[in-house]
Order: structure tokens, then C-alpha cells, then sequence
């Protein structure tokens, strides 16, 4: 067990990367480097591993000291520009296992609400956005969609009203805000996954989780070479869904874009059509492992 974050379909993943052992890979989620490290192992000395994260404190507590390794303290959502700014254009596979690593939610950053810290939730530490301002500042219809479309609320309205009116006589600052103010909007034996929820759409916004992983995913368009491979590991149905629709129809509506001649731009080949989930024996000593689903597709020549 790793105590900064114990990496989530492991031997899974690595081998649906496919390594190449002189090939360039992108770790866009390096966290604890869980996955990183597995790379490492099966490339030779030619071989390289860029890895993303835009939480300094994963690249500062986690160093890897190997000459085969460059450190991008970014957002993955510049990947192309990053690649390019170390003179690569093309790369052999992608890793993302998105959200937030174990020690993250450990932090006294407002990930989780049974810690009780202020409201922060930014995994970029000197990004502007931050949960208090979300929940202090937000007007009705965005916190609507936040809570709808990041964690699939169908009473939305009615929440999104709970805060405004809380927020008429308190400022929004303590995961205990966020306790008091949803009182008696759950079912009791669901509290967990109810505040779970809340804190997910909060998330989801404060780091604008699916637009950088839209990003990421169009890049991977330009930057993968033919037979590249792109393994996602997602851990909620709204990444998901982006996710498998990119991977089928290589956008973001669920349909293929045609050519003039009638043909079917279908940029990626599925290497499992349906997501891989850990075994019930990972999920028994990983809790965080049981809402992990993992896609894996393959560039295709495009011509
Ligand atoms: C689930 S953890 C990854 C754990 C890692 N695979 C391991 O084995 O330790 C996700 C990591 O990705 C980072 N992250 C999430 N979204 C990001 C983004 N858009 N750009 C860069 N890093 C991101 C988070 O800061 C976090 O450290």
C-alpha cells in the first residue's frame, strides 16, 4: 500500500498501453506515480515518459530522479503545447486516471467533507477558482447545472435554492457549511453518497475537470502516432461518457463525422468495447478502485 495513492488498475492499465520499450510515453496524471514507475520498468534507455501534474506538492513529494523522465508541472490540458516546448510532436501512449489521488483528499484543501477545513478543492494551488467562491458567488442557474451535470442531480433546483438562501445569512466557507446547510435533503442511510455527490460537482467545476479532459482528448488526436494506444480511467459516469463517446466517434457528439466521399471519420480502434473494471479483489482492498471504469483505444492511420 502507498500512502500518497495506491494506483488503480495497475497491471491492467500498463498493459493496455501496449509499451514499446524505446517509445514515448505521457503519464498525464502523475499523483503518486504509481503508474509512472510500471512504465519506467518496461522502457529501455532510449525510451521516454513525460508525465503531467498541475499539483506541485505530487511532483515535489513524489521525485523520480531518471534521466528518461521529464516533469511537466501542468495542466494536461496543454499537452500539445507542453510536448512541443520539449521538441515532441509525436508519442506512442497515453495514461490519464483522472480525479483526485488519495493524498488529496487528505489535505486540509476541502476535498472530502469529513475533514473539517475550509472549502478549496483546487488541485492547482494558484488557480484563481475555489469551492467557497463557486458556492458564495454562483448565481442559481449555474449551480444548477454544476450540480446536475457533474453529479447527475435531478433536484438541482432545489438544492442550488438551499445554498442561496443559506448564503443569504452565512458565508460559505467550512465543509460543516455544506453539512448544515443540505440537512434534510437526503436520505439518512445515503448521507455519504449524497455529500459525495455535492462535493464531486464542486470539484468537477472548481478544476473545470471535463473541459481539460476534452482538451487532453483532442490532443491526443494530433499527438498520437498510428497504433498508439490511449488507456482513461474514469471514476464517474459524466468523464465516462466523454470519454467513450470520444473514443468511438473521435469528438464529443455521439456520431461519426463523414468525408465528402460518404466515408466515416473514425479515429480511434476500441480495444475492449466495453470499459474494464478492477477485479473484485482490487476493490476489496481499494475502496476508491470500485467506481474506476477503464477505456482503451488505439490510433488509427488516418489518411
Ligand atoms: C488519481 S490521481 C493519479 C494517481 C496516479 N496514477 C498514481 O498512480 O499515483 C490524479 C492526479 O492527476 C492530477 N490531475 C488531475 N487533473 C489534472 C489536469 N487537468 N492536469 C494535470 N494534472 C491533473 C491530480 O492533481 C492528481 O495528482
Amino acid at each position: 500500500m502507498n500512502e500518497f495513492h495506491n494506483p488503480v488498475m495497475l497491471t491492467e492499465s500498463i498493459s493496455s498501453l501496449n509499451i514499446n520499450q524505446n517509445g514515448i510515453y505521457v503519464d498525464a496524471t502523475f499523483g503518486g506515480g504509481g503508474h509512472s514507475k510500471e512504465i519506467l520498468k518496461q522502457l529501455n534507455n532510449e525510451g521516454r515518459l513525460i508525465v503531467f501534474d498541475q499539483d506541485s506538492e505530487a511532483i515535489l513529494k513524489n521525485k523520480i530522479i531518471d534521466d528518461r523522465v521529464i516533469v511537466m508541472n501542468k495542466n494536461f490540458r496543454y499537452l500539445k503545447n507542453c510536448l512541443m516546448s520539449v521538441g515532441i510532436n509525436k508519442i506512442d501512449g497515453i495514461i490519464a486516471d483522472l480525479g483526485v489521488s488519495s493524498y488529496q483528499i487528505n489535505t486540509e484543501r476541502g476535498f472530502s467533507f469529513n475533514s473539517k477545513v475550509e472549502l478549496d478543492m483546487r488541485m492547482n494551488t494558484s488557480a484563481s477558482l475555489s469551492a467557497q467562491e463557486v458556492l458564495n458567488k454562483y448565481n442559481k442557474e449555474n449551480l444548477c447545472r454544476i450540480l446536475k451535470e457533474h453529479a447527475d442531480f435531478s433536484n438541482s433546483q432545489n438544492l442550488s435554492e438551499k445554498i442561496i438562501s443559506y448564503r443569504k445569512e452565512n458565508y460559505i466557507k467550512f465543509s460543516e457549511d455544506l453539512l448544515n446547510l443540505f440537512s434534510g435533503c437526503f436520505y439518512v442511510p445515503k448521507k455519504n453518497q449524497f455529500f459525495a455527490r455535492i462535493f464531486q460537482a464542486i470539484r468537477i467545476e472548481v478544476n473545470d475537470e471535463i473541459n481539460a479532459l476534452k482538451d487532453l482528448l483532442s490532443a491526443s488526436l494530433n499527438v498520437l502516432k498510428p497504433k498508439g494506444r490511449l488507456v482513461v480511467i474514469s471514476y464517474h459516469s459524466t468523464e465516462d461518457r466523454v470519454v467513450k463517446t470520444f473514443m468511438k466517434f473521435g469528438q464529443f457528439e455521439a456520431f461519426a463525422k463523414k468525408d465528402f466521399f460518404g466515408n466515416q471519420f473514425r479515429p480511434f480502434s476500441l480495444v475492449s468495447k466495453k470499459p474494464i473494471i478492477p477485479s473484485s479483489e482490487e476493490m476489496n482492498l481499494n475502496n476508491r478502485s470500485r467506481s474506476a471504469k477503464m477505456r482503451v483505444a488505439e490510433k488509427n492511420r488516418i489518411i
